[in-house]
C-alpha cells in the first residue's frame, strides 16, 4: 500500500508511543513507525502488556498497530525510509559537570541528530516533540547542515500531553503548536505537519508560530502550571497555621473567571518527569542571559514544592510522638498521579526515603506503579513491602499517608482499615481527597493538607 506520508518517531516513550498512536488512529492513510534504542520497551510496545499504563491506550494500539503503526528497533533503515521525523527522545536534568542540576541533559538529543545526519539520503522534514530549551532547534539545524547533499527543515512541535489522560489529552487537544523557520521550505514544512494535526484537530486549535516561541511556550506553560500549584501549596501551609481551610480558599479564589479553578487542590506537591526538570531548564537558561531575578522567581517554585514535601514528613513526625522508629506505615500511591504507572519525580519516592531514613517500615500499594515503586526504592536500606490490595496493606499499619489521588482510595472501606490498625491510628492526607469528617468519626486521627487536624488527643 502506498501512504499518503511514512512518519517516523524516535523515542518510544511516554510522549513517542501515545503521540505516534494516535496519528495512527487519526490518519489512516499514514504509515507511523516508532524507534527506539530500548529494545525491551520495543518489545514491549509489540506485546499485549505495553510499557506504560495510559487509559484507553490498549484500545488505540489494538486499533492501529501492525495496520499503520509499526515499532521498531531499526533506527537506520528508519531514518532512511521515513521523510518526517519526530524525534521524542527524553531530555532529563543534567547531573555532571557545567549546569549539573539545572539544565537539560541533551545527549540523547544530539546522538539522535547526528544518528539523521548519518542515515539520511534524502530530504527530511525534522520536528522537535520533547520539551526542549529555546534555540535548541539552532543547534539541530547546525549539526544536520554537514550534509550538504541532503536538505533538512526543523521544526518545533511540543507535547502537551498530560500523562493519566493523554489519549484524552490527544485525542482533544487544547491546542497543537507547530514552530517553524519563516522561510519558503520551512512554510512548506509547517503545512505538511498542520496537514497530518487537521485529520482531527480543528484548525483554529492548531497554532503556528516562530520556532523560538514554540520552544519557549512549552516550557512556559509547564512552569506555569506548576507555579500554580506551588501558590495553592504554599498558602496550604498559611492555613494550616491560621486554623483556615484551603479547600473553601481555593474555592473562593477559583471562582474568579480571570484565573479559573483547575490546578488548584493543595496536595504534598508535584512529580512528574517534566515539571521539576523544564523549571529547571528554564532557571538556568535565565541564569545563562544573565536574567537573575527571573530566574529567582522561578527557582522559587521549585523550593515550594520541595518545602511542601518537607512539611509533610514534619507534620508526620510530629503528629506521630516524634518516633516513627518501629511503625508500620501504608503509603496509598506510589505514582505522580493517578491514572498512570509513572513514578519519576514522585513525592512518593522522597516521602518513603525520608520514612525508611526515621526507621520506619513502609508499605507500599498502588494500582499501577508497583513495579517501577520497587526500582525506584532499589538497594535503599530499610524494610519495605509491596501489596497490592489496600486493605491489606494497611493491616497492622500505626499510619496511612494518601500520597496518589487514585479514584478506588476514596472508596476504600475505611472501619474495616481502621479495626485492623494499630491504635491511635493516624491517615494523612496527601491528596485532599477523603472525607475527613468521616474519618475522624471511625477513630482516625486526620491530617489533610492545608486544613485543621482532627484529633482525639
Ligand atoms: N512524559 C510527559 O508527560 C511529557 C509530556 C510532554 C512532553 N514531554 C517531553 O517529551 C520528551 C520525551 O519524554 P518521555 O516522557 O516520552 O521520555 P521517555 O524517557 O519515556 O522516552 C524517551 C525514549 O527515548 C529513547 N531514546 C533515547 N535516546 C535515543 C536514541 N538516540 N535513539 C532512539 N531512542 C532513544 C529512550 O530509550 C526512551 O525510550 C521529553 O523531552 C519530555 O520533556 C514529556
Amino acid at each position: 500500500m502506498k501512504y499518503e506520508k511514512n512518519i517516523l518517531c524516535i523515542g518510544a516513550g511516554y510522549v513517542g508511543g501515545p503521540s505516534m498512536a494516535m496519528i495512527a488512529y487519526k490518519c489512516p492513510t499514514c504509515k507511523v513507525t516508532v524507534v527506539d534504542i530500548n529494545h525491551q520497551r520495543i518489545a514491549a510496545w509489540n506485546s499485549d502488556d505495553l510499557p506504560l499504563y495510559e487509559p484507553g491506550l490498549d484500545a488505540v494500539i489494538a486499533a492501529t498497530r501492525g495496520k499503520n503503526l509499526f515499532f521498531g528497533a531499526d533506527i537506520e533503515a528508519g531514518i532512511r525510509e521515513n521523510d518526517i521525523i519526530f524525534v521524542s527522545v527524553n531530555t532529563p536534568t543534567k547531573v555532571f559537570g557545567v549546569g549539573a542540576g539545572m539544565a537539560a541533559d541533551l545527549q540523547y538529543w544530539e546522538k539522535t541528530a547526528r544518528q539523521i545526519l548519518q542515515y539520511s539520503q534524502s530530504p527530511k522534514i525534522v520536528i522537535e516533540k520533547g520539551t526542549l530549551p529555546v534555540k535548541t532547534a539552532l543547534a539541530m539545524e547546525r549539526i544536520l547542515s554537514n550534509n550538504k547533499t541532503v536538505h533538512f527543515d526543523v521544526l518545533s512541535n511540543p507535547e502537551f500531553l498530560s500523562e493519566g489522560t493523554a489519549l484524552r489529552d490527544l485525542e482533544n487537544p487544547d491546542r497543537v503548536l507547530i514552530g517553524y523557520r519563516d522561510t519558503e521550505s520551512g512554510i512548506m514544512a509547517r503545512d505538511t505537519i498542520v496537514e497530518i494535526y487537521a485529520h482531527w484537530v480543528p484548525q483554529e486549535r492548531i497554532i503556528t508560530s516562530s520556532i523560538w516561541s514554540s520552544e519557549l511556550s512549552k516550557l512556559v506553560a509547564n512552569a506555569f502550571l506548576a507555579q500554580r500549584i506551588s501558590s495553592i501549596n504554599a498558602i496550604s501551609a498559611l492555613c494550616e497555621r491560621a486554623d483556615a481551610d484551603i479547600t473553601e480558599v481555593a474555592t473562593v479564589v477559583g471562582m474568579d473567571s480571570r484565573l479559573g479553578n483547575k490546578f488548584l487542590n493543595a496536595s504534598v506537591g508535584f512529580g512528574g518527569s517534566c515539571f521539576k526538570k523544564d523549571i529547571l531548564s528554564l532557571v538556568y537558561l535565565c541564569r545563562h542571559y544573565g536574567l537573575n531575578e527571573v530566574a529567582d522567581y522561578w527557582e522559587g517554585v521549585v523550593k515550594i514544592n520541595q518545602y511542601q514535601n518537607d512539611r509533610f514528613i514534619a507534620n508526620m513526625l510530629s503528629a506521630m510522638f516524634n518516633t516513627l522508629t518501629g511503625k508500620r506505615i501504608c503509603l496509598l500511591g506510589f505514582a505522580f498521579k493517578a491514572n498512570t504507572g509513572d513514578t519519576r519525580e514522585s513525592p512518593a519516592i522522597v516521602i518513603a526515603g525520608r520514612l525508611l531514613e526515621e526507621q520506619a517500615e513502609v508499605v507500599i500499594s498502588d494500582p499501577k506503579a508497583l513495579k517501577n515503586a520497587g526500582a525506584d526504592l532499589e538497594g535503599i536500606a530499610g524494610k519495605i513491602s509491596y501489596v497490592l490490595d489496600p486493605h491489606e496493606a494497611a493491616q497492622g499499619c500505626h499510619a496511612v499517608a494518601v500520597l496518589t489521588e487514585w479514584d478506588i482510595y476514596r472508596d476504600l472501606d475505611f472501619q474495616k482499615i481502621y479495626d485492623n490498625m494499630a491504635k491511635p491510628a493516624f491517615i494523612f492526607d496527601g491528596r485532599n481527597i477523603l472525607d475527613h469528617k468521616r474519618l475522624f468519626e471511625i477513630g482516625f486521627n486526620v491530617y489533610p493538607i492545608g486544613k485543621p487536624a482532627l484529633t482525639h488527643f
